[in-house]
């Protein structure tokens, strides 16, 4: 997609579809207002005879308005004029760009800068994750995949340097966020950890970024005897690899992101059930949103240091898997007793925490489809945020919040580590049902000590909220928006 931004007068822009808004009150933006005037009233008048109430999402599409040189406009209802969020805005594009990229337009126009009371540079980092969001569909398998035509967005504007800033930050965060549905998209007979570290070594081409790749022999020196239990099932050998990307000084302490990276997920010799196990290729969507980060970083030539580490194993039954009752030792000592195999992704995670310390990282932060709890606790549309530092998790929940991928603050409730202690060893990989989300963290936070850390659950948001079989590319933008306000602060 490419984007740039414009200053024509609106009834003269060359483009096949121009975006207009209105409130509930019926008053048309300023940029609308302009087009009205040059289409002798065209827009008022369909105001006064349509059913177009400007109600939150409602979209009519206009077309060939006498004096305008667009075919098409399309009038989007923002809803109460007073009422708005960031998401209510999300929610109104989203439902113009769901109408836009089923027509033949190759050139949609925003004339938006009036939009709201949001700010400016908001907007403009908004929309292209917005378009990309909507223009995506995992193609790779699909002999007839829908037609896409859009190629070309533009927008009238008057364009600060801050806007140009703001449209580049959306477009990385948007290419990161297409970077983690892709690996997340694909199958687990095609994408298992050897696809992963594959993935992960085209990244660091394109992108110019340092890469290392440890095997079951090297990690076996390291004594991952935790990750190497995970994967000890599988006909797939696991790894775990780490990427650095370094734009600040030479010795400015990491940020270093984690992600789960389990390309199937079937629970091991405690076996899901069948209903939804073929979700389980999602379980390496918090390596996905790894790549995500990395990749959007890189784009933005960020001034800082970020490594990324990725454990990646297949959780499988068969004769060599591992077993309820087996104890493991991780890299940090502690040892485990496995009480349910199913509880895998806290067990690769451990040791890639503990191996985390030795980038002498600013924070580390986690990312992990790791319980199911978690979206009893939180519903479809939320990550969960445990962290060993407020300040840390509030920065997170504001960042996710700003960018409309939102997150919320869960407590690390340390009494309940008594809810997985182990008699044989120095603790279990799970506890009872109830606050499932928060003992996994807690588990995780057994080998976080060394650091500032959090950790995002984000079993609820590796798809779409509409229950859509296809990845999301969260929590891509709440990290990247995440980096940004650190180096704005
Ligand atoms: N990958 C799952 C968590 C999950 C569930 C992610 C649903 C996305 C959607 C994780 O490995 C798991 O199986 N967790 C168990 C933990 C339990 C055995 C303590 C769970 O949540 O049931
Ligand atoms: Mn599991
Ligand atoms: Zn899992």
């Amino acid at each position: 997609m490419h984007y740039q931004f414009g200053h024509q007068a609106l009834n003269q822009v060359e483009t096949d579809c121009i975006i207009v808004t209105s409130f509930t009150d019926k008053n048309l933006s300023i940029e609308a207002t302009t087009l009205d005037k040059a289409t002798n009233q065209a827009l008022s008048k369909h105001l006064d005879l349509s059913d177009f109430k400007g109600e939150l999402g409602q979209v009519q599409m206009l077309v060939h308005l006498p004096g305008c040189q667009s075919p098409r406009i399309l009038l989007v209802g923002l809803g109460e004029k007073d009422k708005q969020t960031r998401m209510q805005v999300c929610k109104a594009l989203k439902a113009a760009l769901n109408l836009v990229i089923t027509q033949p337009i190759k050139h949609l126009t925003f004339a938006i800068e009036s939009l709201t009371s949001l700010p400016a540079n908001w907007i403009f980092k908004q929309i292209p994750i917005l378009v990309e969001d909507a223009y995506y569909q995992f193609t790779a398998y699909k002999s007839k995949p829908k037609s896409r035509c859009l190629t070309d967005v533009s927008f009238i504007a008057t364009s600060a340097k801050n806007n140009q800033n703001a449209l580049a930050e959306g477009v990385a965060i948007a290419h990161g966020m297409h970077t983690s549905r892709e690996l997340a998209n694909q199958p687990a007979n095609v994408c298992h950890p050897k696809y992963i570290v594959e993935t992960a070594e085209q990244l660091a081409k394109s992108h110019k970024l340092a890469i290392d790749v440890l095997d079951v022999a090297a990690m076996k020196k390291l004594n991952m005897g935790a990750l190497l239990g995970v994967g000890q099932g599988s006909q797939n050998a696991p790894y775990l690899i780490s990427l650095s990307y370094k734009g600040g000084a030479k010795d400015a302490a990491p940020y270093v992101f984690v992600g789960k990276g389990i390309t199937f997920d079937s629970g091991g010799i405690s076996i899901k059930p069948a209903d939804h196990m073929e979700e389980m290729k999602y379980d390496m969507c918090g390596a996905a949103t790894v790549l995500g980060v990395l990749r959007a970083v890189a784009e933005l030539k960020l001034p800082i240091n970020v490594v990324g580490i990725i454990p990646t194993a297949e959780n499988m039954p068969s004769g060599s898997a591992y077993r309820p009752g087996d104890i493991l030792t991780s890299m940090s000592g502690q040892t485990i007793e496995v009480i349910n195999t199913d509880a895998e992704g806290r067990l690769i995670l451990c040791d890639a925490l503990t191996y985390a310390e030795r980038f002498k990282p600013k924070t580390v932060i986690d990312i992990a489809t790791l319980t199911g709890a978690i979206v009893v606790s939180l519903g479809p549309d939320y990550s969960g945020i445990f962290a060993n530092d407020d300040t840390l998790a509030h920065d997170l929940v504001k960042a996710g919040d700003d960018i409309v991928d939102r997150a919320w603050h869960m407590p690390l409730v340390q009494e309940y580590k008594e809810l997985f202690k182990s008699e044989a060893a120095d603790m279990s990989n799970c506890g009872p049902r109830w606050g499932g989300a928060i003992t996994a963290a807690l588990f995780l936070d057994n080998f976080t000590k060394a650091y500032t850390w959090a950790h995002i659950d984000m079993a609820a948001v590796m798809t779409k909220a509409d229950g859509a079989k296809d990845a999301s590319g969260r929590p891509v933008p709440l990290l990247v928006n995440y980096l940004l306000q650190q180096l704005k602060a």
